[in-house]
């Protein structure tokens, strides 16, 4: 018999073996004190000394590989019973009612997000998305955001190293939808912004939506007509609303929107204007043949409207209390 042929019959026998105790017998009829390897060593002494050395080098060989392969299949036997042994003393009572799990709701900011996206696009606005890590080209430089402009400093911006910034307005989408895209162009955008700010009415995380039209004659008249259009429709003429002169190096020229609120309080809500040709020019658009314009609502603050809060906080404290009240939101 060449040497491995005990170990061919060995491996053979041993997939046949279900359990332990067959598997013990096996053992012994191989391995115990009258079995195979023992009875071959007894045999050993009627040959030469050569050949004594040279068969006791194969049975003591044959003699591990056995036993590593009982060893191998007594750890599979060992799992097989434990698998099988686990639900034997479990009984499952199938009629008992499942656990109810509430659903959850949508954050209220989702759901105006949403909203807000739902009417830009009935009008026209294709919904798009932008990074929120961001470099200052397109943060600041295309956005004609001066060199020394006070928002660039570390006290209002998170930067991540000296090109790298979380951004800090929706505006970035606009300079990369325009790199890449020829009027007209009709976009929305949301998402979160991000500045060193925090008491009752800022965190440093909120979010804002952008909008921006380009085209051939587009005028003030369009971005005022759209914006009171969209105020009466989230708000349902339900304040007053202030246009504001005002200033952003990127428009020009520029306005507020403030609503009047419950505490008799004007409270700003978005930031608009017509893009400034010196954005155009820069990014590649002829300013002579197109003009557009651009408005970025910050979210929470409609929210806080909306829903008469005055806190800004709460809405990411996560308090289960607080962000049930809108459950109505969700399909409930
Ligand atoms: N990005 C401005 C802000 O964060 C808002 C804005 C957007 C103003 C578009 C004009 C045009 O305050």
């Amino acid at each position: 018999m060449v040497f491995n042929d005990i170990v061919i019959i060995v491996k053979k026998e041993i997939s046949k073996v279900k359990n332990l105790k067959d598997l013990n017998i096996l053992r012994v009829k191989y391995l115990g004190k009258k079995g195979y390897i023992t009875k071959k060593f007894m045999l050993i002494k009627n040959f030469s000394k050569k050949e004594r050395i040279n068969k006791s080098f194969i049975y003591n060989k044959q003699k591990e590989e056995i036993k590593n392969i009982i060893i191998k299949r007594k750890k599979e036997i060992e799992i097989e019973q434990y698998n099988n042994n686990k639900f034997l003393n479990q009984s499952i009572d199938v009629s008992l009612p499942g656990k109810y799990i509430p659903p959850g709701t949508e954050h209220p900011i989702t759901s105006i997000i949403y909203e807000i996206e739902k009417f830009f696009q009935n009008i026209g606005f294709k919904i798009i998305t932008g990074p929120e890590i961001e470099d200052v080209y397109h943060n600041f430089d295309a956005l004609n955001i001066s060199k020394y402009h006070p928002t660039r400093t570390e006290q209002d911006t998170f930067w991540l190293d000296k090109n790298v910034l979380l951004r800090t307005q929706t505006s970035n989408v606009q300079i990369r939808i325009m790199k890449h895209n020829k009027p007209p162009i009709k976009i929305l955008t949301s998402g979160k912004v991000y500045r060193h700010d925090y008491d009752s009415s800022h965190t440093p995380m909120f979010h804002q939506v952008e909008g921006l039209f380009i085209d051939k004659n587009v005028t003030f008249i369009d971005l005022k007509s759209i914006l009171i259009l969209f105020l009466n429709f989230f708000f349902g003429k339900k304040y007053k609303i202030r246009f504001r002169p005002s200033y952003f190096p990127f428009t020009e020229p520029s306005l507020e929107i403030d609503i009047f609120n419950n505490k008799k309080k004007w409270i700003e809500i978005l930031g608009a204007g017509i893009v400034s040709s010196y954005v155009l020019k820069n990014i590649g658009i002829n300013h002579n043949k197109y003009c557009g314009f651009a408005f970025g609502l910050g979210i929470e603050r409609l929210a806080m409207l909306r829903y008469n809060i005055d806190d800004i906080r709460l809405f990411y404290e996560n308090d289960i209390r607080f962000l049930k009240q809108f459950r109505f939101n969700k399909f409930l």
